[in-house]
C-alpha cells in the first residue's frame, strides 16, 4: 500500500454498510477519505469511532449523489481544499424491487442491480424475514477486496472481482 500513503479517496455512501466499512479500511491503510452521504450525523459517528489518531484522516461531507450540483460541488470542494482525489469509490446506492420482465421498470433497474448479498441495512423492512435467512457477506469482506485491488502493483489492472457468500441460493 506504500504508493497510497497520504493519498485521498472519495467514498460515496460512507455513512453506513459497505461504504462505511471501506472508508474505515482505507483510513486504516493510510489514506485520507472524504466520506460523502446525506446523513451527516452518521458520517460524524463513523469519524468518532475511528482511533483518535486516525480521525483527522476522515473528512465527512454532506452530499446527495442523486443531485448533480451537489456532486459537482463536492468534487470541486475536494479539489480546492484537499488537492483532489486519487481514488473514487463510487459506492452509494439503493435497492429497488422489480422483475426483469415488468413494464416501465427501466429506471428501477438502472438504479438497483446488485450482485451477492451483503449484511447491511440496504434491504427494506418488508423483506427482512426473508433476508435474515439468506447467506450474506459482511461489509468488511468488500472492504478487503477494495484493499486488494489497491494493493496490486501499478502494472496490474483489476477489472472485476466477484464476491459471493458461501451457500448463496438462487
Ligand atoms: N447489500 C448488498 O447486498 C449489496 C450487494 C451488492 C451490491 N450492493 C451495492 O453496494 C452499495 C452499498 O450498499 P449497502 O448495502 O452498503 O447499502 P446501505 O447499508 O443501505 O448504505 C447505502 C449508503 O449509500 C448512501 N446513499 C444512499 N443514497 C444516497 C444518495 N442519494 N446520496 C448520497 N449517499 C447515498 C447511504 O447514506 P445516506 O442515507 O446517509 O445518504 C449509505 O451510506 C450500493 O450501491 C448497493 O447497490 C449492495
Amino acid at each position: 500500500m506504500e504508493r497510497w500513503q497520504g493519498k485521498l479517496a472519495i467514498v460515496t455512501g460512507a455513512s453506513g454498510g459497505i461504504g462505511a466499512a471501506c472508508a474505515r479500511a482505507l483510513v486504516g491503510a493510510g489514506l485520507r477519505v472524504v466520506g460523502l452521504a446525506r446523513r451527516e450525523a452518521k458520517l460524524l459517528e463513523l469519524k468518532q469511532s475511528l482511533p483518535s489518531e486516525l480521525q483527522p484522516q476522515f473528512i465527512p461531507r454532506r452530499c446527495d449523489v442523486s443531485k448533480e450540483d451537489q456532486v459537482i460541488e463536492s468534487v470541486a470542494w475536494t479539489e480546492r481544499m484537499l488537492g483532489g482525489a486519487d481514488v473514487l469509490l463510487n459506492n452509494a446506492g439503493i435497492t429497488r424491487e422489480t422483475e426483469l420482465v415488468a413494464v416501465d421498470n427501466t429506471e428501477k433497474i438502472r438504479q438497483g442491480i446488485c450482485p451477492g448479498a451483503v449484511n447491511t441495512n440496504i434491504f427494506p423492512e418488508e423483506i427482512h424475514f426473508y433476508v435474515k435467512h439468506m447467506a450474506r457477506l459482511e461489509p468488511e469482506n468488500i472492504a478487503d477486496a477494495v484493499l486488494y485491488a489497491l494493493r496490486t502493483p501499478p502494472h496490474v489492472q483489476v477489472h472485476e472481482i466477484t464476491l459471493k457468500p458461501m451457500g448463496e441460493i438462487f
